[in-house]
């Protein structure tokens, strides 16, 4: 359950999120126009319950979702999808349109990065709207030699990730 508050106001903090955290999560559904909700399922969600569903399919180490929480609302979430048998995870994001812009999606990914390469992904998937020039530009902030491959107005790209020592 979330319970984290930022320790600076300007900075949220980043928290793994569990099944019971549907109630915030049903509040960032909120913050998100269609555009952005659009952008990170390609295709229209109405329902938040639908929005719940689809982020909190989480297990700790296969399924993992990392939000940023303001105040006690979670005003973004990466999370990663282990392809079943592989050291490979699908990677999709979501910022609140209210804080997009401002450094959060590449806090996000890099936190996450660290939690899928604790867990042994070796690599995250991802595919990109073709005129996504904000997750163009995140991906290439995070991942510079990535190559996205485009077909059909979808782009499909894939970079590798490095475990901590230690971990
Ligand atoms: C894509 C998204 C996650 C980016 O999150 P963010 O918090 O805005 O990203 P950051 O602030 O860390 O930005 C990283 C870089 O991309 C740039 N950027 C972000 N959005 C941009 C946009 N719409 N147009 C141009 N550049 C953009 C930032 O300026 C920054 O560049 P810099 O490193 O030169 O300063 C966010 O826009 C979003 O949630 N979009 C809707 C959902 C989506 O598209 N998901 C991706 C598919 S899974």
């Amino acid at each position: 359950m979330i319970q984290i508050q930022s320790a600076n106001a300007h900075r949220p903090g980043l928290v793994a999120l569990e099944p019971s955290d549907g109630a915030p999560v049903a509040r960032l559904f909120g913050r998100l126009s269609n555009e952005s909700i659009h952008r990170r399922f390609f295709s229209p969600i109405s329902r938040p319950e639908q929005f719940v569903a689809a982020i909190l399919r989480v297990d700790r180490r296969d399924r993992v979702a990392i939000a940023a929480v303001e105040n006690g609302e979670i005003v973004g979430v990466a999370q990663y999808a282990r392809t079943q048998g592989k050291s490979e995870a699908d990677l999709a994001i979501v910022v609140a349109d209210g804080w997009q812009k401002q450094g959060l999606g590449r806090r996000l990914v890099a936190s996450l990065a660290d939690r899928a390469a604790s867990h042994g992904i070796t690599a995250f998937a991802v595919d990109v709207q073709g005129d996504n020039y904000g997750v163009i530009k995140l991906l290439r902030r995070v991942a510079p030699g990535i190559h996205l491959a485009f077909s059909g107005g979808v782009g499909e790209g894939s970079f590798p990730l490095t475990a901590k020592e230690g971990s």
